[in-house]
């Protein structure tokens, strides 16, 4: 075998042949099985779009109303998952409940072999499914609230913010959310669906696979930094405060979060719809605060790293959307798993048709043939 270079970050190897999505970061184009994200944005839906990402075409509109149904059907969880989180501390971080209570579901639902069909699209159905009813669980319980039950009549985005509010949204801002739980689906392998593949390799239950990647997903280098733009943005705290903070970052070399991707060296174009979506939404329900500072910040940074290939990327204006829904910003990362869920889960299967266990090797640079040493000579 080949000794490879080490290559930090495992930058640029490829770790799958896939055909789920593909990425011009030269010239920001993403496509979902080649079909581009500004069309699904604005032509599909989010579960449309997860059976296109996992069953690998578009449904046709029964495929796509068995796929719906099934999915409203499975939206409840279980009264001991309920049980369950009503004890997670109320200081916890709901990324941390999500990653919990994703894999507590491996308990209740017995694992079957990975080559039976039917296992694999109800493990799909009631992941997509259950996930949201337990993010929105999860807040309510930790505020002194009962959750609030699905709503039957409710589509997968209306739904998840009836559960937030028990109010039926406003249609506008459930369409909005929509497009947001599309743009976040998936996104070729990065760490968060890497770490699913590696999970799902050792051919563990689907619930463990998505349970590693939420894991993976709340880190700030990656979902979490949109939590981290609207922490910024409330600290920077007027438009002319702008320049000198993001100076003294650059100046500091300090990373500004929502800005710079491994792949895309153009903005991200999912940036670019996102901060169009929030420009409806403040059209009809008036401007957020920081929408200024925040194109401040965009103009400041491509100004002064723009010639790195630094950009705005998807998680700089989903913040300002989420808020103007009324979303918590400690639940922007768990939104962000709630789409995602879709296209680890496509990687799951996919992982699975040609599997071989992900076993990569080190370059090591330790002793060698050292004495053990007994403990009273230890210095
Ligand atoms: N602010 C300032 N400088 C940056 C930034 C940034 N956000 N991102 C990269 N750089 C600089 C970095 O300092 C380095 O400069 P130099 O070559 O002079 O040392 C150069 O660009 C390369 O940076 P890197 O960290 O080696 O690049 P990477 O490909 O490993 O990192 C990244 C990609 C997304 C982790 C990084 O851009 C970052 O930390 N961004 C901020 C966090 C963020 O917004 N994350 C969300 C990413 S998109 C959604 C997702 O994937 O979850």
């Amino acid at each position: 075998m080949n000794v490879c270079e080490y290559i930090p970050g495992l930058e640029n190897i490829p770790a799958a042949k896939s055909s789920i999505s593909y990425v011009d970061g030269q010239e920001g184009i993403l496509e979902y099985r080649g079909i581009r994200i500004e069309e699904l944005a604005t032509k599909g839906s989010f579960v449309e779009t997860a059976y296109l990402l996992i069953w690998g075409e578009l449904p046709t509109q029964e495929e796509l109303d068995a796929f719906e149904g099934e999915i409203r059907y499975h939206r409840r969880i279980k009264y001991r998952i309920r049980d369950m989180m009503k004890c997670f501390p109320e200081t916890g971080h709901p990324m941390d409940a999500l990653q919990t209570s994703a894999a507590a579901l491996g308990l209740f639902y017995a694992r079957r072999a990975l080559d039976n069909p039917d296992y694999i699209r109800q493990a799909v159905v009631r992941l997509l499914a259950k996930i949201p009813t337990m993010v929105a669980a999860a807040h309510q319980m930790r505020r002194g609230n009962d959750p609030i039950q699905p709503n039957d009549n409710l589509d997968y985005a209306a739904n998840f913010l009836y559960m937030m509010t028990e109010q039926k949204p406003d249609p506008l801002a459930a369409k909005i959310f929509d497009v947001c739980l599309t743009l976040h689906a998936e996104h070729t392998i990065n760490a968060s669906t890497f770490s699913a593949m590696v999970t799902a390799s050792t051919l563990t239950d689907p619930y463990a696979v998505v349970a590693s990647a939420v894991g993976t997903l709340a880190g700030p280098l990656h979902g979490g930094a949109n939590e981290e733009v609207l922490a910024m943005l409330e600290e920077i705290g007027s438009v002319e405060n702008v320049r000198p903070y993001i100076e003294k970052l650059v100046a500091n070399k300090q990373k500004i979060m929502g800005f710079g991707h491994r792949v895309y060296k153009v903005k991200d174009p999912r940036a670019t719809i996102l901060q169009n979506l929030a420009e409806q939404l403040f059209e009809k329900t008036g401007r957020d605060e920081y929408y200024a500072i925040a194109q401040e910040v965009e103009k400041v940074v491509e100004e002064k790293l723009g010639h790195k290939g630094i950009y705005a990327n998807v998680d700089f204006y989903s913040g300002l959307v989420y808020r103007k829904l009324g979303i918590p910003s400690d639940l922007f990362t768990p939104l962000f798993a709630i789409a995602r869920v879709a296209g680890w889960l496509a990687h799951w299967k996919e992982q699975l048709a040609v599997n071989r266990i992900f076993r990569p090797t080190q370059v090591y640079i330790g002793e060698r043939n050292q004495p053990y040493v007994p403990m009273e000579k230890r210095l």
